[in-house]
């Protein structure tokens, strides 16, 4: 019932196209599972924030539920999907944790207060399609966050020798699913089996760098990893940090 309802709140909210397809929530945590190196990363940037925590894209809550039990205090979370808002609600109740979860588009970012900690993690970035996009959602996160405020992501680094051993193979794990690379649109494509699809746009170091730069933030850091390993040449995650 209340996915119904939120469905059709979805509906009449926004009928922009999001990359991100509703049956995809069915298997997402099996999906995220070999995802954890992030949790501890964001977890230590929220506690180190003095006021209000944001996670654009929360999902599930895979990183909205241990960041409000790490800081003890609520996290704000905002996603276009209402099956997934459903399941952080449930995960927050079970963890016992206060999520203020929000159906809504990160590109129409707007707080009643500013933050001091907006981040995004597990890629969610890649889901908006265009540069324009990408622009609106940093320089809301600009005006959102309070001077000092820190925004925080991680994203794939493209790498063709990844993208010719996966590109249309059909692989097992995590979930039975295929990966088609458009390579003319800097697109991946991820079908599961059961017909679920999520489409990613992959972005340069520059063309993140230019974001902030459009959007008035500092660059604070550029990772290699989780775990604050420089950025180089052969990295293969931007883990980002930056500021107003
Ligand atoms: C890979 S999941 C990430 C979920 C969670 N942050 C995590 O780390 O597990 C991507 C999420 O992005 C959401 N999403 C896609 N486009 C969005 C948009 N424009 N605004 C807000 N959420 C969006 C999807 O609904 C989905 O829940």
């Amino acid at each position: 019932m209340v996915h119904r309802i939120l469905r059709a709140l979805c509906a009449g909210w926004d009928n922009r196209d999001v990359s991100w397809d509703e049956a995809f929530a069915d298997l997402y945590e099996q999906w995220s599972a070999p995802m954890s190196a992030d949790v501890p990363f964001y977890c230590r940037l929220a506690t180190e924030a003095d006021g209000d925590v944001v996670e654009l894209a929360v999902g599930n809550g895979r990183v909205a539920v241990p960041v409000a039990l790490a800081t003890g205090s609520r996290v704000l979370g905002i996603d276009t999907s209402p099956a997934m808002l459903e399941q952080a609600r449930a995960q927050a109740e079970s963890a016992g944790v206060d999520l203020d979860l929000r159906l809504g588009d990160m590109r129409d970012l707007a707080l009643e207060r500013t933050a001091s900690l907006v981040y995004c993690p597990f890629r969610a970035l890649l889901h908006l399609p265009t540069w324009a996009d990408r622009r609106r959602t940093f320089e809301r996160v600009a005006a959102s966050l309070r001077p000092g405020g820190r925004f925080a992501w991680n994203a794939f680094a493209f790498d063709h020798r990844v993208a010719t051993e996966l590109d249309g193979r059909h692989q097992e794990r995590p979930v039975p699913h295929t990966v088609r690379y458009a390579v003319g649109d800097n697109r991946v494509d991820i079908t599961l089996d059961t017909g679920a699809r999520s489409s990613l746009w992959w972005a340069t170091r520059n063309e993140w760098l230019g974001l902030l730069d459009v959007a008035g933030l500092e660059l604070e850091a550029l990772y290699g990893g989780f775990d604050g390993e420089p950025f180089a040449d052969d990295s293969r995650e931007y883990v980002f940090v930056a500021r107003r």
